[in-house]
């Protein structure tokens, strides 16, 4: 038999949820004819059924976090798609329009292997895993989402960048057609984003490709969309359509909008106030009362190495 270690940032569903509430997350998963990863019937995408399950979230302090799963329909309803309007019931109302199937990314800038691939060329799909993560949003809501997908450094090994790759930089789709929002500039499309090298190879950054199971919906960043959850959600780049490897420091869709406003780094910092708000405290959705916001979002264990001797006021 093959024993793993787990790594401290990976916990079981029960340690997650309290046993009621993963039975409760099973019976809604039961009544919402959702199948969880790793059964077989009712899924869209045959190959999810395959995959292997693994759970992980951030290390549980017990202080006052009680950590709870998000509802599907919560997760696929209260939505930041800028593409399908900026309110957040817009995303789940209009996003039919995007076609997420066929996708292709194209890769280019520092890597052995440019060119453009078929999304199945990229995900390995008989290999996702399941990972539950806290996400705070910059607006200081919150959720607990199980993803499936692959660890961003598994697509990132398939294109082989250079030693001279230092970012990598990810844009969205641009089709006015397909995303009717674009015809407004509240962003200048394409939204982009991108992740310093070290930061993507992290084994916590992933791409996600489902929720609960399922294929993501379109409101969520079909067919595939960035997942980092000791940063802010608006790091986390939806349908992404091009991966790029380059040197200098990405100018994102937040810095070019409002520089003084959302850095590059965008890591969950509560001592950090955004200039028009606090970031001490979150709404966890779903909750009434505020729960106190944790450093990189309660991922400092395994991520605080990265940014040591930054200072994160200037790198914020
Ligand atoms: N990606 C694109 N292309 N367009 C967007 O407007 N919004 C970001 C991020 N990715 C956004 C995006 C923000 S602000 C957040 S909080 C998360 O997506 C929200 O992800 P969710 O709707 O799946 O919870």
């Amino acid at each position: 038999m093959l024993i793993r270690n787990k790594d401290s940032w990976e916990l079981s569903e029960n340690e997650v949820t309290s046993e009621s509430d993963y039975k409760s997350r099973r019976e809604f998963i039961k009544a919402a004819g959702i199948v969880s990863v790793g059964a077989t019937a009712g899924l869209l995408n045959p190959s999810l059924a395959m995959a292997t399950l693994k759970t992980a979230t951030g290390p549980y302090s017990g202080e006052d976090i009680r950590d709870e799963l998000n509802d599907y329909n919560a997760i696929t309803n209260y939505n930041n798609f800028y593409e399908f309007g900026i309110n957040k019931d817009d995303p789940a109302k209009y996003s039919h329009t995007l076609v997420a199937k066929p996708w292709s990314v194209t890769v280019d800038g520092h890597c052995e292997n440019p060119g453009t691939y078929g999304i199945e060329d990229l995900i390995d799909f008989n290999k996702l895993e399941e990972r539950i993560y806290r996400m705070r949003c910059v607006e200081a809501w919150s959720m607990v989402i199980p993803w499936n997908g692959v660890p961003l450094s598994e697509v990132i090994n398939k294109l082989k960048p250079t030693n001279r790759a230092k970012y990598v930089y990810f844009e969205t789709l641009v089709d006015e057609k397909q995303m009717p929002g674009q015809r407004r500039n509240v962003i200048k499309w394409p939204y982009r984003e991108g992740l310093r090298m070290d930061e993507a190879m992290h084994p916590l950054a992933m791409i996600a490709v489902g929720i609960y199971g399922e294929e993501l919906l379109n409101q969520n960043g079909a067919p595939l969309r960035l997942v980092v959850p000791w940063k802010y959600g608006f790091k986390g780049v939806k349908s992404i359509v091009k991966i790029s490897f380059v040197e200098d420091e990405p100018n994102t869709s937040w810095m070019r909008l409002a520089p003084h406003e959302y850095g590059f780094y965008a890591n969950v910092n509560p001592e950090v106030s955004h200039p028009r708000w606090s970031q001490a405290k979150e709404r966890r959705i779903g909750d009434f009362s505020r729960r106190r916001t944790l450093m990189f979002n309660g991922y400092g264990e395994q991520v605080a190495h990265l940014y040591s001797g930054m200072d994160l006021r200037k790198n914020f």
